[in-house]
């Protein structure tokens, strides 16, 4: 049996990677020509996933320029963010161990980092810093690449994903202003700083009284076309000696308002189902099946969220705008106007809904499929193409 065509769950930059010729063509111009980009969009769009392929093409095409990515979804602290900046910059910067173990001497001066490699250099090399002289000389740190760039002429593109996990360290605000006043003086490093809270990304790169305001570019990356879904879904059946109609290819990114994640997911399930050709039939039949698989987690999104907040949710499914008139008020039980909008907060924040041209709509389609089922009784079945 072949292999699926399609992929999720990890970031796609080779095999199952479609269009994003446009962002590709900008992301790509921009890194190379030392422009500082941000990219943001909700999760599960393809902002890792558009890093990850422009930057292995450039890595293949340029090879005096290296790069780093760092994931900070899962560090928590500013002396943590140093270590892996350090780390990472510093492996990226030689393909030889031995080397990395000599630019402990060769570039630091005021900090002395502890420097190790395992077995297996290219997964185990470690690095740490006594973290009260690295408060101290955090500075070092942060100029690392761009001294390591002079002085092996090369440089560095710098990514560093889910980059608002930074306004959640302590002393946040200090640090930020630590970053860019360095950073901004790199002449050979430039960096590309993405991530999936919109409110905490636009606070970051967009007030005026932060200090990583006019930073650099700043992208809003938007979903892929359904002309495009449907010619990658097409082509992924004929790859693998199965067929779909260009009709039926089409429904898939349409039932999934094209959210990459899930259209792939979908796309999947309906491949698996499908034994020679798929129809209408086994798309529902796929999506039935992922619904299922889902409706755990979208159970457990209900229950952490109060009954106000639901009923906001309720209205919000339902396409009303004015929440705070008295009719909607009532009919949904939403609550004063002070609660409406504590609670339209709360649901952005917790990336269940986001803002667009004004009115408001579930980020996971998927999850608003399973919600009008479950509360509206309304199917979720595609209707069958005359
Ligand atoms: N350009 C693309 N072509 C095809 N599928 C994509 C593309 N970008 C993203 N995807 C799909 O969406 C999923 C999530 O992408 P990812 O890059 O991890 O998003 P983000 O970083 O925005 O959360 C991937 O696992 C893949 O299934
Ligand atoms: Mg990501």
């Amino acid at each position: 049996m072949k292999d699926s065509p399609f992929i999720y769950g990890s970031t796609v930059s080779v095999h199952a990677f479609t269009n994003r010729e446009v962002e590709t063509k900008k992301l790509s111009g921009n890194l190379l020509n030392g422009i500082n980009t941000t990219i943001i969009s909700p999760r599960r769009w393809g902002k890792s996933s558009l890093v990850e392929k422009v930057t292995t093409d450039i890595a293949k095409k340029h090879k005096n320029v290296k790069v780093v990515l760092i994931d900070l979804f899962s560090v928590s602290s500013e002396e943590e963010f140093l270590e892996a900046f350090a780390r990472e910059v510093i492996k990226s910067s030689s393909s030889k161990w031995q080397e990395w173990l000599a630019s402990g001497k060769d570039f630091f001066k005021q900090l002395t980092p502890k420097l190790s490699v395992g077995v297996d250099p290219q997964s185990d090399f470690s690095l740490g810093f006594d973290w009260k002289e690295l408060s101290k000389n955090s500075d070092e740190v942060l100029n690392l690449p761009e001294n390591i760039a002079n002085k092996k002429n090369i440089k560095f593109i710098i990514c560093l994903d889910e980059f608002q996990n930074l306004s959640t360290f302590n002393h946040a605000a200090n640090f930020e202003k630590k970053l860019r006043a360095n950073w901004q003086r790199h002449k050979l490093v430039t960096y590309c700083l993405y991530g999936s809270k919109r409110h905490m990304m636009t606070e970051i790169f967009n007030n005026a009284s932060k200090p990583f305001y006019r930073f650099g570019d700043i992208m809003l990356l938007p979903k892929i076309e359904t002309a495009k879904w449907q010619q990658f879904i097409t082509e992924g059946f004929e790859k693998t000696s199965k067929r779909i109609d260009a009709s039926t290819a089409a429904c898939i990114p349409q039932v999934m308002k094209n959210h990459s994640w899930y259209v792939q997911q979908l796309a999947h399930y309906t491949w698996n189902v499908t034994a020679k050709k798929a129809g209408i039939t086994e798309v529902n039949a796929a999506l039935t099946e992922l619904i299922q698989a889902n409706t755990p987690l979208y159970q457990r999104e209900i229950e952490i969220i109060s009954t106000t907040q639901l009923n906001l949710l309720k209205a919000i499914c339902k396409g009303e705008t004015r929440f705070t008139s008295a009719a909607v008020m009532k009919e949904y039980a939403i609550g004063t106007p002070r609660n409406v909008s504590k609670n339209k907060t709360i649901l952005i924040n917790n990336d269940i809904v986001h803002e667009v041209d004004g009115s408001y709509e579930f980020l996971d389609p998927a999850f608003e499929l399973w919600f009008k089922k479950q509360y509206f009784n309304q199917s979720y079945l595609i209707k069958p193409l005359i």
